[in-house]
């Protein structure tokens, strides 16, 4: 830190030129992390709550009493969303994403299969799940045993049924998952891990808030959410497809008591009695306040016109992909994410050509191929794209990189 401090308008000079080194989110040519509406009445509202509640702390509903109010309205709205029971108690909680959700929900997990009396619980999870599983496991010593995919990019039941036993804690089911966009087979899942008395936590961190806007507009949805027997817990990120800024995301629980095992108590210190329903102490109010402001706004109406506009641009590129002889998706993407392969073309050279042309395309190993998350704001640029691929798949150099990051 400098003795002095700067002017305040070099230092908005300085963050400003830093910032344009990094991507533009509404030039619309990410394809992933960032989940833009293009709609400048969205933003606008996101902006003037985001200021409203930029100081807030979410840890003490006591001082804060109306940001709590806020915050169970947005878990009873999701709960809605993914048919839970309407209990009295609220069955979830707020959290900064979809990997705190998931390590909340493994936690609770563990504890429930160690008051079973299993000795070594585990997560048994496809390859195709997030590695927010992984990092559960490492965080909170529990067993991740991966479950191969089937020839549709989905868990092989089979080796499925063969892994699960009493120690297993819960079994993961994607709805849908990150690398491919398809759904996983969450009804036979989640009867798998009843039969042996483990929980089925369904990650619908992405499908949350896509899937019950794609059931109202018609699409065929094989059931997902808590109306499938044996679904213990869902995640599900409004800061993802619900449009709201990085850091609010839901994680639901089927029985309320067990939240019981996620609120943490403490009163062995000198200033009373802490008690934190998430990993974080203290919590930004703008996220829960921006949930909450952003679905009242949209309601379910707002969500499924963004939701048709998202699938207008991916079956238009879908579509493209089908057409072309040496380029097919991978498995059977049901929304908005789509992962390319190719057994005739260098498909990382292609997504580095696109790169030229200023397209972010994302790369997947397994199959190596190109993946792509569209967003409302693609729209403007659909066409552009469309005929950009094209021309990248008909020309292009092979690749110089071999690197595939999630991006
Ligand atoms: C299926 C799925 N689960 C979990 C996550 C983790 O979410 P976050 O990055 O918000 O922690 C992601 C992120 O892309 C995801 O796609």
């Amino acid at each position: 830190m400098n003795l002095q401090g700067k002017l305040y308008g070099e230092v908005i000079g300085e963050l400003k030129a830093r910032k344009s080194k990094d991507p533009d989110l509404n030039s619309a040519h990410l394809f992933g992390l960032v989940y833009p509406t293009g709609r400048e009445d969205i933003e606008s509202l996101v902006s003037e709550v985001s200021q409203m509640y930029l100081f807030e702390n979410a840890l003490n509903p006591f001082k804060f009493p109306e940001l709590a109010h806020l915050e169970e309205e947005v878990i009873t709205t999701v709960s809605n969303l993914l048919s839970r029971k309407e209990t009295s108690r609220r069955g979830g909680a707020m959290t900064s994403g979809g990997t705190e959700s998931i390590l909340l929900s493994m936690n609770v997990h563990k504890a429930r299969a160690c008051a079973k009396g299993i000795k070594s619980p585990k997560i048994v999870a496809a390859t195709s799940a997030h590695p927010a599983y992984a990092k559960a496991a490492s965080y909170f010593d529990l067993e991740l045993i991966q479950i191969p995919l089937d020839n549709s990019f989905r868990p092989d039941l089979d080796a499925l049924k063969e892994a699960v036993t009493e120690q297993t804690a819960v079994v993961i089911a994607s709805a849908f998952c990150y690398p491919y966009g398809v759904m996983d087979q969450v009804e036979e899942i989640a009867s798998i891990a009843q039969s042996v008395g483990a929980g089925c936590h369904v990650d619908a961190c992405i499908g949350g808030f896509v899937l019950p806007f794609l059931e109202r507009l018609g699409k065929e949805v094989p059931p997902f959410d808590f109306r499938v027997p044996g679904v213990t817990s869902i995640s599900a990120d409004v800061h993802k497809y619900g449009y709201v800024p990085k850091g609010a995301s839901v994680i639901l629980y089927r029985d309320d008591d067990w939240m019981d095992h996620q609120v943490f108590l403490y009163d062995k210190w000198g200033s009373g009695l802490y008690g934190s329903a998430s990993i974080a102490g203290a919590r930004p109010g703008a996220p829960i306040a921006t949930s909450w402001a952003v679905m009242a706004y949209l309601g379910v109406t707002g969500y499924c016109e963004l939701m048709k506009s998202v699938m207008t641009v991916s079956d238009q590129f879908s579509d493209l992909v089908r057409s072309t002889d040496q380029v097919e998706l991978v498995g059977n993407p049901i929304g908005p994410v789509v992962a390319l392969q190719s057994d005739q073309l260098d498909l990382f050279g292609v997504g580095e050509t696109m790169e030229k042309k200023g397209w972010h395309l994302n790369r997947n190993t397994s199959p190596r191929g190109l993946h792509l998350m569209f967003s409302p704001i693609h729209e403007k640029v659909i066409d552009a794209l469309c005929s950009d691929f094209e021309e990248a798949v008909n020309n292009h150099e092979n690749a110089n990189s071999e690197q595939a990051r999630y991006s």
